[in-house]
C-alpha cells in the first residue's frame, strides 16, 4: 500500500485567500483538502494539473448545516490529515438588532470553527489548527457589527480550545487585514486604505503566507494570534 500524505483541510479554500492557504499548502509538501461550496473553477485553473491529480482533493459542503461532516468526507480519502485552517466566513454588513443576521454570522464564523474543531480533535491525535480571524476587530464599528463580534469570539475560541486540545494540538489564528477587497466592498475605499495604513499597503499576501508557514512550523506556540495587517489595526 502507498505512504498517505500529511494533509491539511481549509474550510473555503477553492478561491480569494483560501486558494492561497492551499497553495502555499502544496509548497510546503502536504495535500490540500479543499472545502468549497459553490465553484472550484478558479481552485482548477491556479493549481496545476500534476498538483491537483497527485496532491488536490475537494470537498463540496454547505456549513450551515452539520459542518463536521467534512471531517468524516476528508476521513475517506487516502491521507492523513495533520492541518486544519478554519477559513470560511460571511463577510457583510450587519447590525445587533438583526438577531436572524447576528445568529447567522456567528454560527458560521465560530460556531462552526468550533465544532469542526471539536471532531478534528477527537480524529487527529497530534496535529494544529490555524483559525482565520480579522485584525481589525478591536474597536466597535457600526457597519460590520456582527462581524466583529463573530470574529472576536472566534479569537477566544481559539484560546480555549487551544488549552482544551493541548498537547496533542495546536490552535492558533491568523488575522489578516486589507488583503482583497470583498466583492461587495467600495473598490475606491479599498485602495484608499493603504493611506491610512502605517506601512502605506494593502494585499500583502506574501507576508500572510510566511506567517501561515511560520505558525505550521512552530511547535511551542499555541492559542496566539498574528496579525498581518501592515499595522492597520494601532491605528484603527
Ligand atoms: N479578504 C480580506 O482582505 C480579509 C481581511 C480580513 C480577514 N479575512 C478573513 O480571511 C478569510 C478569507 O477571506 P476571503 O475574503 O477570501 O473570504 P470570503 O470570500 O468572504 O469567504 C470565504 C469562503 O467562505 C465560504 N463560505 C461562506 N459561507 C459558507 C457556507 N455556509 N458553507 C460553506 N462555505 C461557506 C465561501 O464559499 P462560496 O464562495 O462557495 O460561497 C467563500 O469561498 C475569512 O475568514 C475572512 O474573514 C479576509
Amino acid at each position: 500500500m502507498s505512504q498517505r500524505t500529511d494533509a491539511v483541510l481549509i474550510t473555503g479554500g477553492s478561491k480569494r485567500l483560501g486558494l492561497q492557504f492551499a497553495l502555499k499548502t502544496l509548497e510546503l509538501g502536504f495535500s490540500a483538502v479543499i472545502h468549497y461550496r459553490n465553484d472550484i473553477s478558479e481552485a482548477l485553473k491556479t493549481i496545476s494539473p500534476k498538483e491537483l491529480k497527485d496532491r488536490v482533493h475537494f470537498i463540496q459542503h454547505d456549513l450551515s448545516e452539520k459542518p463536521e461532516l467534512i471531517l468524516d468526507k476528508a476521513h475517506n480519502l487516502p491521507v492523513n490529515l495533520v492541518g486544519l485552517v478554519n477559513n470560511a466566513s460571511i463577510f457583510t454588513e450587519g447590525n445587533l438588532e438583526d438577531i436572524d443576521d447576528l445568529k447567522k454570522i456567528i454560527w458560521i464564523n465560530a460556531l462552526v470553527p468550533a465544532q469542526i474543531n471539536t471532531f478534528f480533535a477527537r480524529k487527529i491525535k497530534k496535529g494544529w489548527i490555524i483559525n482565520i480571524t480579522d485584525a481589525i476587530i478591536e474597536k466597535p464599528n457600526s457597519r460590520f457589527q456582527n462581524y466583529r463580534i463573530s470574529k472576536q469570539l472566534l479569537q477566544q475560541l481559539t484560546r480555549q480550545q487551544a488549552y482544551l486540545f493541548a498537547p496533542n494540538l495546536r490552535v492558533n489564528a491568523l488575522a489578516p487585514g486589507a488583503m482583497i477587497p470583498a466583492s461587495t466592498e467600495d473598490q475606491h475605499y479599498f485602495n484608499s486604505l493603504s493611506e491610512i495604513i502605517p506601512m502605506h499597503t494593502t494585499g500583502d499576501l506574501h507576508s500572510l503566507m510566511n506567517a501561515y508557514e511560520f505558525l505550521i512550523k512552530s511547535p511551542y506556540i499555541t492559542g496566539e494570534t498574528i496579525r498581518v495587517d501592515g499595522g492597520w489595526n494601532i491605528v484603527s
